[in-house]
């Protein structure tokens, strides 16, 4: 009986997009995660209880993520309806007449006939070609000038098509997504960014929310994998004025930034390929934050606290980040 109480109050639970379709509040994060480690970390996943899970084809691993998924499809843990999966489409991809073959691809590795939601993952294009990340002779990345505007009307056709559910874009600053509505046939339902309590993104949620745009929060425990970390930065996970508060309410650190997302109304995604993380950071359900812990912990944002600010497409012109307050 006491098992059952409690996990009741550590389900996840669904919000709604302005489509009429849901989403699980809490997803798996899988950007860094290695190949040989993520087939693991979904399974698990799904064992716990998680049945959103966030890729995309430049994190270099949907054929693995595919592959748990095909797992527990097979092992009758799951059902694909019962699943929630999302994918990116990359830079190199924003040109109309790619977009539909990017989207295959990512289907193929997945091993899924559609999915639930599919973001251009930044507003800015790179050079077409093979190449993920191309560079020029100097090693700066290599742009293309296609407009995000036209890759957005090459996505809604997928949507007819039945190959997607929901679309909607990530990393876009509010002017482009005031652009993006302008021409929008079909909303975009979440604008997926960078959000923790250094960066709570407290405007752009706002303008979001007004549009009925959701947030999804990207590096929810500031990413301290994130590759270009230097030493003598701040660390999210140890800072002493959120241990102070997780100690009062006998939580990690963890589960308080996680929960303090889902009190703003913000789908989260923590990433972890560690089974017993992955498991704590899903125990968010049976607590809450107050009122006033939140606006507390809406004043540790550090102003300039961003952790992801793609450097190497500086100089783009839609570089989301160069030139824009939010
Ligand atoms: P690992 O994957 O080795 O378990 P973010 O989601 O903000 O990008 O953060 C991901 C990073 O945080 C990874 O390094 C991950 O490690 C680590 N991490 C995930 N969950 C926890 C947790 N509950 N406590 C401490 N570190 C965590």
């Amino acid at each position: 009986m006491l098992k059952n109480v409690y996990k009741m109050a550590s389900k996840s639970f669904n919000v709604k997009f302005n489509n009429g379709l849901e989403c699980p509040i809490i997803g798996l994060g899988t950007w860094k995660s290695k190949p040989g480690e993520v087939t693991q970390a979904v399974k698990d996943a799904i064992d716990i209880g998680y049945r959103h899970i966030d890729c995309a084809h430049v994190y270099g691993n949907e054929k693995e993520v595919g592959a748990a998924i095909a797992a527990k499809i097979s092992e009758g843990v799951i059902k694909r309806e019962d699943l929630f999966i999302t994918s990116k489409l990359w830079n190199t991809y924003h040109r109309p007449d790619l977009v539909r073959g990017a989207l295959e691809t990512t289907l193929r590795d997945l091993g899924l006939q559609y999915l639930d939601l599919y973001l251009i993952h930044w507003p800015q294009a790179y050079k077409e070609g093979p190449e993920n990340f191309p560079t020029d002779e100097n090693g700066k990345i290599q742009f293309s000038d296609v407009d995000y505007v036209d890759t957005w009307k090459a996505l809604e056709p997928l949507v007819e098509a039945g190959l997607l559910r929901s679309i909607g874009v990530s990393n876009f600053n509010h002017r482009q997504l005031l652009r993006l509505l302008e021409v929008a046939t079909i909303k975009p339902v979440t604008n997926q960014v960078e959000c923790h309590p250094y960066f709570n993104q407290a405007r752009l949620k706002a303008f979001c929310e007004e549009r009925g745009i959701k947030i999804t929060a990207y590096s929810p425990l500031g990413s301290p994998d994130r590759p270009w970390a230097q030493p003598g930065e701040p660390q999210l996970l140890q800072d002493p004025k959120l241990k102070a508060i997780a100690d009062r309410l006998g939580k990690t650190v963890a589960q308080v930034v996680l929960r303090y997302q889902i009190e703003r109304g913000n789908i989260v995604l923590p990433k972890s390929v560690t089974k017993e993380r992955i498991a704590s950071n899903f125990q968010i359900f049976d607590f809450k934050l107050s009122a006033e812990d939140v606006a507390l912990l809406d004043t540790f944002d550090l102003k300039n606290g961003r952790l992801v600010p793609m450097t190497a497409s500086l100089g783009h012109k839609y570089h989301p980040f160069e030139n824009d307050e939010y």
